[in-house]
């Protein structure tokens, strides 16, 4: 299969939008990463996405719609709570976890009876779905590796497994979307992001819990590391070499990087340095996917980077960097 790489003019989103209408698969721009389209009510069409991405079945798509409007097809059941937090994060980085309508294929949520809603900042992606269907979107990477933030990020991963790429430029926010489970009565965060805790406390005037899995590493000796949302239990956002995170004074850790990176050299290896100081978590977010890739193109051997403080954003691109580590951590 030909990828076509298309820019944003209107006669692009036209190809974009036919190619989704006939079963195929685009991958589009968010303010977050890239996503990988689908029409997300076409079981066929999104079957291909869990081919494209080697991605397991029982990890459920996102929905991607265009308008706030787009939700009372999808979800039977649209409480105050869920529209509070339409009007005040959308569009943008939020993803709400709510009831799925009989119309959305059981492949989209993989068996679930809910599904995620997401409405991204991306005018081109928005027009694409007017002009198209609601798209099944999960990343447009391959399983496991880590999310894309450029069209060239999703070629590289992508080129002649799909029909083709909607360039909308770098991604402004640079990880996933908070996943807010919004199906009961008591808000779950699933998944941190670039909006927080805090904030959707603000917004519905009560309690937001976090999935307590979150940040932690997975023990096998408990044997039921079980996520709520299921995609989280798999490798994620690893890049080919070894990394270590190193935690603690910033002064310090960048003196332990030294001397680490250091020891690798003299035994002839290839390092690569991933540093932010404590107060960068919104560049670290930016930043993140595109350096790990970098990483993997140099053939690097090892890569050492500084941990976050664990607060607000800082703990949303932890979560990303700890998976990417594999947990490995120096305290220093
Ligand atoms: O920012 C984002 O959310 C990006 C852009 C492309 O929109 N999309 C994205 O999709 O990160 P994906 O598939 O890579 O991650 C979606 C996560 C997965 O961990 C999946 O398991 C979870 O959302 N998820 C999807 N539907 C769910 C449901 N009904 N209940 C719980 N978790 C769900
Ligand atoms: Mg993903």
């Amino acid at each position: 299969m030909k990828t076509r790489l298309l820019k944003g003019t209107s006669g692009d989103i036209d190809i974009a939008a036919s190619i989704i209408k006939e079963g195929g698969l685009v991958a589009f721009p968010t303010e977050t990463v890239y996503g990988l389209g689908a029409d997300a009510l076409n079981a066929e069409a999104v079957e291909k996405i869990y081919i494209a991405k080697g991605r397991p079945n029982d990890n459920p798509t996102i929905v991607t719609i265009a308008e706030q409007q787009d939700i009372y097809e999808l979800c039977p059941h649209v409480t105050e709570d869920m529209k509070k937090l339409m009007d005040a994060f959308w569009p943008g980085p939020m993803t709400m976890i709510v009831p799925a309508a009989d119309i959305i294929p059981p492949v989209t949520t993989a068996n679930l009876p809910t599904a995620g809603m997401r409405m991204p900042d991306s005018d081109l992606t928005r027009e694409l779905i007017r002009r198209s269907r609601p798209l099944a979107g999960p990343s447009a990477n391959l399983s496991g590796k880590p999310s894309p933030t450029t069209a060239q990020h999703v070629m590289d991963d992508m080129d002649g497994r799909i029909d083709a790429v909607l360039d909308g430029g770098p991604c402004r926010v640079g990880i996933e979307s908070t996943i807010i489970d919004m199906s009961s009565d008591e808000p779950m965060i699933l998944r941190p992001g670039m909006i927080t805790r805090a904030q959707f406390e603000e917004v519905l005037g009560k309690r937001v819990l976090l999935d307590k899995t979150l940040n932690v590493k997975p023990d096998p000796a408990q044997g039921d590391f079980k996520p709520k949302a299921p995609g989280q239990k798999y490798k994620h956002y690893a890049p080919n070499a070894p990394m270590i995170l190193f935690q603690g004074e910033h002064e310090k850790v960048m003196a332990a990087i030294e001397e680490e990176k250091k020891k690798h050299e003299q035994a002839g290896e290839k390092v690569c340095v991933i540093a932010f100081s404590e107060n960068q978590s919104e560049l670290a977010a930016h930043e993140i996917y595109a350096r790990l890739r970098e990483a993997d193109k140099e053939d690097v051997d090892i890569i050492l980077a500084t941990a976050l403080p664990e607060q607000g954003e800082g703990f949303s691109v932890m979560n990303r960097m700890l998976k990417s580590a594999g947990f490995n951590i120096k305290e220093v």
